[in-house]
């Protein structure tokens, strides 16, 4: 039997007005249970978009999505029972200010799985755990560093369990040296705990490891896809050749 796709996206494309952000005839794909599926490009190639698509964030203009087999894009699906399913971790870590780490991972659980005191409060502690940072579960966002905070936004999208993650930039926004804290719990996620994970990053080290494919996108269209040793090693795509230049020389 072969294994079933966990996201299948036919011809997906999306429009803005009258500018398409994901051109016709759009983009196709298949995401299979724990993949590392790597996308970058350059600023306003469609990445985001195309990750707020495949969750419904917003909506697409054509196309499919399938989750595990079901049609998102189907408007008679409840589109929150995919949600949380699909985790998300954004660039600015969108974490409450005026609660605390445990309150924030807390809330979720209550007000969307609506989980007891105690299995909050358990999921609350292993995942703080699993991110290194047990001990600022009473500290507020403000206290903390970018990458911790960027820590605790994973904490909270673990502490769901969804069947996938969504990293869009996830240290973009982090000096060097907090980049390294927040890469180094996600490659947990794949050693430990064997998550799918779709990440749109420019950590090209860090999609060498621990890509299982790349996607490279351009002016809205995928125009090169392959495993991270063709994408960087020996692309044979030109403008492919000169985003990987550009990036080299920006860091
Ligand atoms: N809500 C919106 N309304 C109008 N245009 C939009 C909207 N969101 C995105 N766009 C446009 O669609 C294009 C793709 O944007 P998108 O955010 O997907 O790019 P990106 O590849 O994620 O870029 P970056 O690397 O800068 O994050 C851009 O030209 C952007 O200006
Ligand atoms: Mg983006």
């Amino acid at each position: 039997m072969t294994e079933q796709p966990l996201i299948e996206v036919r011809n997906l494309t999306k429009k803005f007005k009258d500018f398409e952000a994901i051109k016709t005839p759009g983009v196709s794909l298949k995401i299979m249970p724990k993949e590392v599926l790597v996308i970058i490009g350059s600023s306003g190639s469609g990445k985001s978009t195309l990750l707020r698509c495949m969750n419904r964030l917003i909506e697409p203009t054509s196309g499919q999505v399938f989750f595990d087999g079901v049609e998102i894009t189907d408007k008679e699906i409840n589109i929150d029972d995919v949600r949380k399913n699909i985790g998300m971790v954004f660039q600015a870590f969108n974490l409450f200010l005026h609660l605390t780490v445990g309150e924030n991972i807390a809330l979720p659980l209550k007000k969307v799985l609506r989980l007891s005191e105690d299995d909050i409060e358990k999921r609350v502690k292993d995942n703080l755990r699993a991110v290194n940072l047990s001990e600022k579960e009473d500290s507020y966002p403000g206290e903390l560093s970018g990458g911790q905070q960027q820590r605790v936004a994973i904490a909270r999208v673990l502490a769901m369990r969804p069947k996938l993650i969504f990293f869009d930039e996830p240290t973009s926004a982090l000096d060097p040296e907090l980049t390294g804290e927040v890469l180094s719990v996600m490659k947990k996620l794949v050693t430990d705990f064997h998550y799918t994970l779709v990440i749109v990053t420019h950590e090209i080290p860090f999609a060498k490891e621990m890509a299982t494919r790349v996607i490279f996108m351009d002016e809205g269209e995928i125009i090169y896809r392959g495993p991270p040793g063709d994408v960087f090693e020996n692309p044979s795509n030109e403008r492919l050749k000169k985003f990987l230049s550009k990036i080299l020389e920006m860091h």
